[in-house]
């Protein structure tokens, strides 16, 4: 089929944020233990550390990465990780049913982010616990010295403080699921408060409200409302969480999960906007307007959630209480790889409005870096569209006009055969990228571009699709790994005209110099 696409540096909504990139890294499973940390591989350093998993994640060139978790923060004691290893106490962690050994704490983990080249983003207890430990924690990581938390971090061997910024007031206090779940008013009132007293503390952070788990949520829309009417002019972002899979074969729906986010960010950023222009009604009114609020979308990928519930999780939360268990261990396809590059052409489209993302979670639990204690280390299917997205997108967000064939989907309706997204930088160099859609169709694009783009040559074209011999369902393993990017041939540039030829389920970046 053919598609024409339009891009019109005029109409740009803004830059690419880069913490558009952000990741994940949750105490659960074998995130950290067996995936960035274990003592005793061939490949650990003196800190235990592993340096081939460490040279992948930087590799991947993430910019954040939220830490430490997901569903284990809301029953974490963050004293637990401070401290001599040897008198770290082993406890139960409740929402993954294992034992925290406490060998990694935020000392180890925010020096291994540095040494990654990550920004860290500390999510605080807001299940379990509340305001002083949320002060506590935040004092011990960002206060320079002369109290008891700051210099309890000194002795500890920081004697800088680690200067953390961005703070995630709770984890999906939304869903039953969460550890001391709470109503919107509830959860509402403790982040206004948490917030108001870490603001006294460090001025300088960017706090996160935590939203709705997904957008199925029988609470989703009422509940951001409520939470923002409570923490706007406190907090700086709103969290929504979005993962997607393929159910019941319905591949159409799955490969239409960017007009999904797409909806759901969309809304949440009509809540914002709602709730800002009846600021007057907040109590915080007067600050309110001056704090806009950005949409963090604080874990989002493809997950098979419904195997985890259905199928693993009764398993696993009836059995024995294991050190990092294998959980969540997805193992994904090229079909997968393309949804998570059109889940990134969604964020890219809304840059005006998400201020950070982050791909959840980084090695082995849901993850494009996978690890064997032991073994290898490689990189999943979905590394690809990530690593190539967060090292191509620069400058300018320009949403490119589409005309293309729609296809018929169970869950949204009719959509475009074609995603894109480009991006235009003050070089002029000009990035598209693009998914197609269709399963057994080639795409004909025609682009047109803008007068300016007359000069461009093409610098590079990739694309990630089926490999030879393989189908949709091929991945990588520990044993083989057919699936990478490779060139798109017969890509032409004339004057202003763009034209390639996408395979059928494909992911594709074309980069003009
Ligand atoms: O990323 C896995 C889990 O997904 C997180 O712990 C939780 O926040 C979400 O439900």
């Amino acid at each position: 089929f053919s598609a024409r696409v339009v891009i019109d540096p005029t109409t740009a909504i803004g830059d690419v944020p880069r913490r558009l990139f952000g990741t994940f890294v949750e105490h659960m499973g074998r995130s950290v233990y067996e995936g960035i940390y274990e003592p005793g591989h061939p490949e650990a350093g003196d800190d235990g550390f592993r340096r081939d998993v460490l040279d992948l994640v930087r590799e991947l060139g993430a910019t954040t990465v939220r830490y430490p978790g997901g569903n284990f923060v809301s029953g974490y004691r963050w004293e637990d990780g401070v401290g001599p290893r040897d008198q770290r106490p082993v406890r139960l962690d409740a929402a993954w049913h294992s034992l925290e050994t406490n060998q990694v704490g935020l000392h180890e983990f925010a020096d291994w982010a540095r040494d990654a080249g990550l920004e860290l983003m500390y999510a605080v207890n807001l299940g379990t616990r509340g305001i002083a430990e949320a002060a506590d924690v935040l004092e011990y990581a960002n206060h320079p010295s002369g109290t008891a938390l700051a210099e309890q971090r000194r002795a500890n061997g920081a004697d800088e403080p680690f200067g953390i910024r961005l703070w995630c007031l709770g984890n999906e206090v939304d869903g039953p699921w969460q550890i001391g779940h709470k109503t919107a008013d509830e959860y509402g009132r403790l982040a206004a408060e948490t917030a108001r007293l870490m603001t006294f503390i460090d001025p300088t952070i960017e706090l996160v409200a935590a939203g709705s788990s997904n957008a199925d949520m029988p609470t989703f829309g009422e509940w951001e409302r409520t939470v923002l009417r409570h923490t706007m002019g406190l907090v700086d972002h709103i969290s929504l969480h979005a993962y997607y899979e393929e159910s019941d074969g319905d591949a159409a729906s799955f490969l239409a999960s960017g007009v999904g986010l797409d909806r759901y960010i969309d809304e949440v950023a009509g809540i914002i906007d709602e709730v800002s222009a009846n600021a007057t009604s907040v109590a915080d009114g007067g600050a309110a307007s001056a704090r806009p609020i950005g949409i963090s979308v604080d874990e989002w990928n493809v997950w098979y959630q419904r195997r985890w519930n259905e199928v693993d999780k009764p398993v696993v939360m009836n059995g024995e209480w294991p050190e990092h268990p294998r959980l969540i261990e997805d193992e994904y396809t090229v079909t997968d790889a393309v949804v998570v590059g059109s889940l990134l052409i969604s964020l890219l489209r809304h840059s005006d409005r998400v201020s950070m993302a982050n791909l959840a979670q980084l090695v082995n639990v849901i993850a494009p870096i996978r690890s064997e204690p032991g073994g290898p280390a490689w990189r999943q299917t979905t590394f690809f569209p990530f690593q190539l997205t967060a090292a191509l997108a620069s400058g300018a967000v320009v949403r490119p006009v589409v005309s293309a064939p729609q296809i018929d989907t169970a869950r949204y309706g009719s959509v475009d055969a074609i995603d894109t997204v480009a991006t235009v930088a003050e070089s002029g160099r000009t990035v598209l990228f693009a998914v197609n859609r269709s399963l057994d169709e080639p795409a004909e694009l025609t682009v047109s571009l803008p007068a300016a783009g007359a000069g461009l040559v093409v610098g590079r074209a990739t694309t990630l699709t089926v490999p030879e011999g393989g189908d949709r369902h091929t991945s990588n393993t520990a044993a083989a790994r057919p699936v990478a990017p490779r060139d798109l041939d017969g890509v032409r540039l004339d004057s202003t005209t763009l034209t390639a030829t996408l395979p059928p389920l494909s992911w594709t970046v074309i980069v003009l110099d």
